[in-house]
């Protein structure tokens, strides 16, 4: 894969890591990383030998602190700037990867920071970690997903609470509302979630992907139709088992 400039991919033994990596501006989102990201994205999707895969952000103060502020809405128009988004539908992207992602957050995860650690399906922090969206304070909304993705995790209340007045949960917070799976010290943090993924990474990949979609999926579904999923889903991978003796 071409080398990167605001990302760097690594895969070993069947776990993809992805780091931002603009530390020196917060990994700060921008069109670049964006691009790039897509790239990569794309690559883990396609590549059957990702069983798993870990996003986590360079330097010591941030996981992301949010959209490049520098590049703010300073798009040639607004019609420019929602074709170059359709074309590269970042968030679809992250959404559609089969393999589960983790993320392992830590410092400042702001704005897209939070929205792509809830666009990942696990999330560990470490206990320097805080969240929050400052796009209403902006005079903006969220446009990475985040008015969907975080009334789903942490509900409707407390969802909108940070969205409209921009305060910060600390990991503690984050974790009693189930924003993070774990939190754990910084340097704990990148160990924990790789022993995650290697775990994940030594069961048959035909099972993990297909939990994921079946919980995925599943979420958008009445419960009746959620069983029936999971029923086809079972078959399928029961199949493929079989056709390996
Ligand atoms: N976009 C572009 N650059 C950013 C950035 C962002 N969202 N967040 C931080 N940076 C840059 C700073 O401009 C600074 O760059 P410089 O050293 O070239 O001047 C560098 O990252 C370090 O940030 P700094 O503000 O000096 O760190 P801090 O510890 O004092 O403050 C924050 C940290 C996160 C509180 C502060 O950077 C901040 O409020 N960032 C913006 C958050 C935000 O509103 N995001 C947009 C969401 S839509």
């Amino acid at each position: 894969m071409n080398a990167f400039e605001t990302v760097l991919y690594d895969k070993q033994d069947g776990v993809a890591c992805i780091t931002l990596n603009r530390p020196q501006k917060l990994n700060a989102y921008n069109m670049r990383m964006r691009d790039e990201l897509y790239e990569v994205l794309g690559a883990i999707r396609d590549d059957p030998e990702v069983r798993v895969a870990v996003l986590k952000a360079a330097g010591e103060k941030a996981f992301c602190a949010g959209a490049d502020l520098s590049e703010f809405l300073t798009a040639p128009s607004p019609i420019v700037a929602r074709q170059v988004r359709w074309e590269r539908d970042v968030w679809g992207r992250f959404l559609g990867v089969p393999q589960p992602i983790i993320a392992a957050v830590h410092g400042f995860v702001l704005g897209s920071g939070i929205e792509m650690a809830l666009c990942c399906d696990i999330r560990i922090a470490s206990d320097d970690a805080q969240f929050g969206l400052p796009e209403t304070q902006l005079g903006i909304i969220p446009a990475a997903g985040g008015t969907q993705t975080l009334p789903r995790v942490i509900g409707r209340g407390k969802a909108l609470e940070m969205l409209l007045t921009g305060s910060r949960l600390d990991s503690r917070q984050a974790l009693y509302l189930g924003l993070v799976n774990a939190v754990v010290s910084r340097p704990e943090l990148l160990p924990a979630a790789e022993k995650m993924a290697r775990t994940i990474a030594s069961y048959d990949p035909r099972a993990v992907r297909a939990v994921k979609e079946a919980v995925v999926r599943g979420l958008d579904l009445p419960l009746a139709d959620g069983i029936k999923l999971e029923s086809q889903l079972s078959a399928n991978v029961q199949c493929a088992r079989r056709l390996d003796k």
